[in-house]
């Protein structure tokens, strides 16, 4: 047994499912193998500014039923740059520097952050700046975070997207409509070509494919030439209009978000091809919900991997999935290489294969 360590785990940007499943297995390795202390740091960077810090003590017996809990029991938060954090009297603060205080204060030996590109590498300069041990765990069900082939909550995403167009199968055969599915994904089309493929659509877009409306258009004239009435086009988030430009719906928090690209398509459908249109913007239902087995494998995996590098002093380092395996790679190789789907894929050319309508 090596030396006693008091260690954080925290949760950063949007929930997905399989965060609880990291938590669970950080804590029963930590504590379980190796008689370290855990403490569960709340809504990301967030417990660590507060004073005192805002924490949870991990023990095997309280995480026992988290394996299958969807969303993070330590709360996150995809908001709040803590390099320029939205303060009461409505100015920005670097609150980097209280951060590195709170890992202080509670006497940390390293720190497991679980999070996406964005969030992995302001958690990365903090710990370079403070010099605290840091190790990561890459989640996002938009899979975009590079050198990884998988990260935690994307295979959920995929099935609940997957799950979806199988419903709208049936429902589009019915009436003889065209149903179009929006996904998130946020800049790369990694959900709807996944989700596309697997449940059976006749159209996927994706924004590292330009389309023109006039090729959706004719692949759904040309099946209902076939007799076959009814199609089903799965958009991600990020699809721009043919016009290029990016739809977005904002907030009364100055958010912009992804969204409706859906709806444009469904209007110039209708109009091109005289089908009656209807969409489904899935939203946060990809993120909510029960992990996956894959999910849930993956999670088990990095998060017991994430105490080893720990244990073995080894800090900067990200766990990935390659080739069926766990690798440790550093932050910054990770963080640096945005991952976007590759135009020249084998997913890209199975649906090409298949005669999906890639809208090109
Ligand atoms: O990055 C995850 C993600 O779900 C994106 O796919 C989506 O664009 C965004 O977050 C939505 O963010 P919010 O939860 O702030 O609406």
């Amino acid at each position: 047994m090596g030396e006693q360590k008091k260690i954080g785990i925290l949760t950063s940007g949007g929930d997905c499912a399989g965060l609880n499943a990291v938590i669970r297995a950080v804590t029963q390795r930590a504590v379980g193998t190796y008689n370290w202390e855990v403490l569960g740091i709340c809504r990301a960077t967030n417990g660590l500014m507060h004073r005192p810090p805002q924490v949870i003590t991990l023990a095997p017996d309280n995480v026992d039923a988290l394996l299958t809990k969807g969303g993070t029991v330590l709360g996150t938060t995809n908001k709040g740059n803590p390099f320029a954090f939205p303060m009461p009297d409505g100015t920005l603060r670097d609150r980097s520097d209280d951060i590195i205080e709170g890992y202080h204060q509670l006497g940390l030996d390293a720190l497991i952050g679980i999070g996406g590109d964005g969030s992995l590498a302001i958690l990365r300069k903090i710990a370079l700046q403070g010099n605290l041990n840091f190790v990561a765990i890459p989640k996002t069900i938009d899979n975009d975070v590079g050198v990884t082939e998988r990260s935690i909550g994307f295979d959920t995403a995929v099935n609940i997207a997957t799950e979806a167009l199988d419903r709208l199968h049936f429902t589009a055969a019915s009436h003889d409509r065209v149903m179009i599915l929006e996904v998130m994904g946020r800049d790369a089309g990694h959900i709807a070509i996944s989700a596309g493929i697997a449940g059976g659509a006749d159209v996927i877009l994706i924004p590292e494919i330009p389309y023109t409306l006039e090729n959706v258009c004719r692949k759904i004239k040309e099946r209902q030439e076939r007799g076959q009435h009814f199609s089903v086009v799965i958009v991600s988030e990020a699809v721009c209009t043919e016009a290029g430009e990016v739809v977005t719906n904002s907030d009364r928090f100055g958010g912009c978000r992804l969204g409706g690209i859906g709806q444009y398509l469904a209007d110039r459908i209708s109009a091109s091809s005289g089908a009656e249109t209807r969409v489904t913007v899935l939203g946060h239902i990809q993120r909510g919900g029960i992990p996956s087995p894959l999910d849930r494998l993956l999670a088990s995996a990095f998060g017991v991997a994430a105490v080893d590098l720990i244990a073995a002093g080894q800090y900067d380092q990200i766990v990935t999935w390659q080739n069926r395996q766990v690798v440790n790679v550093p932050i910054e190789s990770a963080i640096s290489k945005y991952q976007a789907v590759d135009a020249n894929s084998t997913l890209v050319k199975t649906a090409r294969g298949l005669g999906i309508c890639l809208g090109d």
